[in-house]
């Protein structure tokens, strides 16, 4: 047995009543809220009564909450008033880090137009339908390869074995990066996000010096792909190459990176996890699956909502904004809580639920409105579809052998390991 497979869930700290604390006194920001899977009341309260709900102290400073669906999406598409821009604090919860290990990285999903819309210009056509359907070939056979290689009638890790080891490969293939170091990719991406109680480093210095050495490996495939006059349709080549970003500096060619190794890592290697976990809780709906594989591409956007893989994006608001009969002042910090969105029944109904035929299942926020929505949402969407195609064909009998662990942060949402056997 593997160490990771003895792991224990961490025991649920006591956490406070959300339903009797006075208003000023929720923080959802809090990330033991979400490794303890204990946030969901907190927001339900916030949504019923207060649903722009201001936080005057947290680890993070005074914040606005934005909790309902349709205020998440004014907001998400107001991007004239409340910024992306990273010299204001950028998309997370968490300011960038001052003082010592200070790492301030420019990257275009915390830029505001003209920037901004000029470098995502540069990377879409990697997403481009005629680019999928490229990559499709690929993802589905090395998809292939990893389910016949599991263990049969064994306890593994599916985080690691299936989440991680998927994602790592499609991501190594949209950069065209060395095959035997992909794992880098994984770390890197990991560490870029980790909250510092979360074990992952053990300091800001830890996570600078990582970094820097992904920025000094991606440098070397810059420098062999700039001067090539055939480039490949690869991610690095396109930014060497690309008018808007060939010019980039180190800090932003660096940002540029994690964005997209972030963007395309946790998130679908969350959904992977989240959907398998969602089915096992719901065995009538997996039942519906295996009645009819044509659902899948439907109950792929139904994982996506249910599992919400980054529970918030951030924005700042630039002039004061009145909302909900409350305002929101210039400078402030406002939180659009996607994971709360997805759970507003005034839009989406039955919302707890996980139904995978659903209707209208792609109406949700997972993916964010306006002009940052997300670059590689059909590359997520087709590598989950694939992998549920996948494993319908094999018809292979998947059992969810215990409770998931959970990501210590309120931005990302997701798992650290699940064990999982397949029944042969
Ligand atoms: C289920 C999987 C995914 C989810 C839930 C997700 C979620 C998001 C969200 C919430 C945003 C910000 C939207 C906003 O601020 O309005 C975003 C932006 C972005 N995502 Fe994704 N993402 C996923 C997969 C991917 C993949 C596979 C890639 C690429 C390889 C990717 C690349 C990006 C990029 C580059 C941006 C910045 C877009 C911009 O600022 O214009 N994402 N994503």
């Amino acid at each position: 047995m593997s160490k990771a497979l003895l792991k224990e869930p961490p025991a649920a700290v006591g956490h406070p009543d959300p339903w009797t604390l006075p208003l000023d006194k929720i923080d959802v920001g809090q990330a033991a809220l979400f490794r303890d899977d204990a946030f969901w009341p907190y927001f339900e309260r916030l949504r019923a009564e207060d649903p722009i709900h201001y936080c005057p102290e947290s680890r993070f400073g005074p914040y606005w909450s934005i909790t309902k669906f349709k205020d998440i999406m004014a907001v998400d598409i107001d991007h004239k008033r409340f910024s992306s821009d990273w010299t204001y604090g950028g998309i997370t919860i968490r300011d960038p880090e001052d003082g010592a290990g200070d790492l301030r990285l420019p990257m275009f999903i915390a830029m505001d137009p003209p920037k901004h819309d000029a470098q995502r210009k540069v990377v879409s056509p990697i997403v481009a339908p005629d680019n999928l359907a490229k990559l499709e070939g690929v993802i589905r056979e090395r998809v292939g390869q990893i389910f016949d290689s599991l263990p049969r009638n064994e306890t593994f890790d599916w985080v690691d074995r299936v989440s991680i080891e998927l994602t790592t490969q499609m991501l190594a293939t949209l950069f065209d990066f060395p095959w035997e170091d992909r794992r880098k990719l994984t770390r890197w991406s990991d560490v870029a996000t980790a909250d510092e109680e979360s074990g992952i480093i053990d300091s800001k210095e830890q996570r600078v010096a990582e970094l820097f050495e992904c920025a000094d490996y991606f440098t070397r495939l810059w420098n062999e792909r700039v001067n090539s006059t055939n480039p490949n349709g690869d991610l690095i080549s396109m930014l060497a190459h690309g008018e808007s970003t060939r010019n980039m500096d180190r800090m932003e060619y660096l940002g540029n990176l994690i964005l997209l190794i972030v963007g395309g890592n946790d998130t679908t290697r969350n959904s992977l996890t989240g959907g398998l976990y969602a089915l096992s809780k719901n065995p009538s709906e997996w039942a519906k699956l295996k009645a009819d594989h044509s659902l899948v591409e439907n109950m792929v956007s139904e994982i996506i909502r249910w599992q919400t893989p980054l529970a918030h994006m951030r924005r700042t608001a630039v002039e004061d904004v009145e909302m909900g009969g409350k305002t929101i002042k210039k400078g402030d910090k406002v939180v659009m809580w996607y994971v709360s969105g997805n759970r507003d029944t005034d839009v989406i109904p039955d919302a707890d639920k996980f139904i995978i035929d659903r209707k209208n299942a792609r109406h949700h926020l997972s993916f964010g409105f306006g002009i940052h929505r997300c670059v590689g949402n059909r590359l997520a969407e087709m590598q989950l579809k694939i992998v549920w195609e996948e494993i319908m064909k094999r018809d292979l009998d998947l059992e969810v052998m215990g409770e998931p662990t959970r990501v210590l942060s309120s931005f990302v949402k997701g798992y650290e390991y699940m064990p999982v056997r397949i029944n042969a």
